[in-house]
């Protein structure tokens, strides 16, 4: 089972990090390929809790080499906060690679992305503030600092001063902001370059020869499906593809060497920040969602927009990243409901509408169409086998794998490493 790619079927924090920890002893190598701090995987191991951002989960699995790769964009004093924390409670961090193709967020992206959020007012994006959209913005415009830049002090002044050049009109002219110095960023990040040094390399061939030697290479996606900036909500995405193809470009892998895409989906709907959400409930049913589900964001502690269950956003990520297995996340949440909503289409115009609506526009007026299903009162959390289930529970995954477009291999049941109940390896 050579490259397998993880990704997020709907809005985010499906529960990627626990799949890819589950996953953890049986591969090799776990690939970052998009986005950057704004991801947030809670991970939890016996009693302990981890959350990371910028790493990838495979990190906290004994014997995984974790791959940051040239589609992430990295804010180096966050990554080493996070790999010091990490090694402060005896988690082996020296495998790591670091692309010297992937860009590196710095103060001014920062400070950009705050600073366009406060100015588009009521039609913010709801980001996570961390300079993601800057970067990605820099890197696409030709003006990106990668992080090879760091090892040529030359390159890197040059680059900056251009940089900001553009920069500082905007912060001083537009936002009324300070302008930034050049020192201030060569500063910025020349402190961490003799401690990044050793951690760089070409990771494509990396990942290219690991593969040749019968390797198991785990692709794991931050964000999702619905925040893609190609196949997402736009302009309410974040700015990296999070779908399966992300994963060629984000790391040089040509696509034909993936053999397995794991949709990661959550039993009901959550998002973060702005934008539709058809499925979203305002009432105590939302609260029961949040509450129970702990549905606070992991990055920014945000609590998280609640709704029901979309099988057209789970059939619609399942053709866009070609999802070979299914991951059924917090199917315990549900637990103690008397019946469970789903939503089985949309209603737009009056019109029933059975997949996504082409337009925008049509998906931010869609009215759910809901099928409803028994619910179950039993204490699911021991749960291993498929037949440990109460039946309601059995019918609800099996009616949600008629409609989702491809089979649901494991269950998640609550938070804990074990808590998963497993109907198809993921690995075999
Ligand atoms: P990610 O961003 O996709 O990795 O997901 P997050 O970590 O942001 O959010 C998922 C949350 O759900 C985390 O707090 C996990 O510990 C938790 N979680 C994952 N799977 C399950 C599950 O099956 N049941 C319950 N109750 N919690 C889960
Ligand atoms: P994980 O990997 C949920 C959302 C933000 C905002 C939009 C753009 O934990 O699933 P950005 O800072 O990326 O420019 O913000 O995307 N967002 C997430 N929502 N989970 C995430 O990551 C997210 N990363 C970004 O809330 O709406
Ligand atoms: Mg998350």
């Amino acid at each position: 089972m050579p490259a397998i790619v993880l990704i997020g079927a709907q809005w985010g924090d499906e529960g990627k990090g626990k799949a890819t920890d589950h996953l953890g002893d049986r591969v090799d190598y776990v690939v970052k390929f998009n986005g950057g701090n704004n991801a947030g995987h809670t991970v939890v191991v016996g009693d302990e809790k981890y959350a990371l951002h910028l790493l990838p989960s495979g990190i906290l699995s004994p014997g995984v080499v974790p791959v940051i790769a040239n589609g992430v964009v990295v804010d180096i004093e966050v990554l080493f906060e996070e790999l010091d924390a990490l090694a402060a409670r005896g988690v082996d961090v020296s495998r790591l690679r670091v692309s010297a193709n992937a860009h590196v967020i710095t103060h001014y992206h920062r400070t950009l992305d705050k600073v366009t959020e406060r100015f588009l007012g009521k039609r913010q994006i709801g980001t996570t503030g961390r300079g993601i959209g800057p970067t990605y913005a820099d890197k696409i415009n030709r003006v990106g600092i990668r992080i090879q830049d760091l090892f040529d002090e030359n390159i890197l002044r040059q680059k900056i001063e251009g940089a900001l050049h553009q920069k500082n009109h905007l912060l001083v002219k537009i936002y009324n902001r300070r302008a930034i110095e050049v020192d201030e960023i060569m500063q910025e990040l020349l402190q961490f370059a003799e401690r990044l040094r050793p951690m760089v390399d070409d990771t494509a061939l990396l990942l290219h020869r690991a593969l040749d030697e019968g390797k198991t290479v785990l692709f794991e996606a931050g964000q999702a499906t619905m925040l893609d900036v190609d196949h997402g909500t736009y302009p309410f995405v974040t700015s990296s593809n999070a779908t399966s193809g992300g994963a060629a470009t984000g790391s040089g892998v040509a696509p034909n060497r993936f053999e397995r895409v794991i949709g990661v989906v959550k039993a009901y709907t959550t998002r973060v920040g702005s934008g539709p959400f058809p499925t979203e409930l305002f009432d105590e049913s939302g609260d029961f969602l949040r509450n129970n589900g702990g549905e606070f964001g992991t990055t920014t502690g945000r609590p998280r927009r609640c709704g029901w269950y979309d099988a057209p956003i789970a059939r619609y990520s399942a053709r866009i990243n070609g999802v070979t297995d299914f991951v059924l996340t917090k199917l315990d949440v549900l637990t103690g409901l008397e019946t469970i909503p789903v939503c089985v289409a949309y209603e737009v115009d009056g019109v029933r509408v059975d997949e996504m609506p082409v337009s925008q526009s049509d998906f931010h007026h869609a009215e759910p169409i809901y099928e409803e299903f028994p619910g179950w009162s039993e204490d699911i959390t021991g749960a291993r086998r498929f037949e440990d289930l109460p039946k309601n529970a059995q019918d609800y995954v099996i009616a949600l794998e008629k409609m989702s477009g491809s089979r649901i291999s494991l269950i998640g049941v609550g938070p804990g490493r074990d808590e998963i109940v497993v109907r198809h390896s993921l690995t075999d």
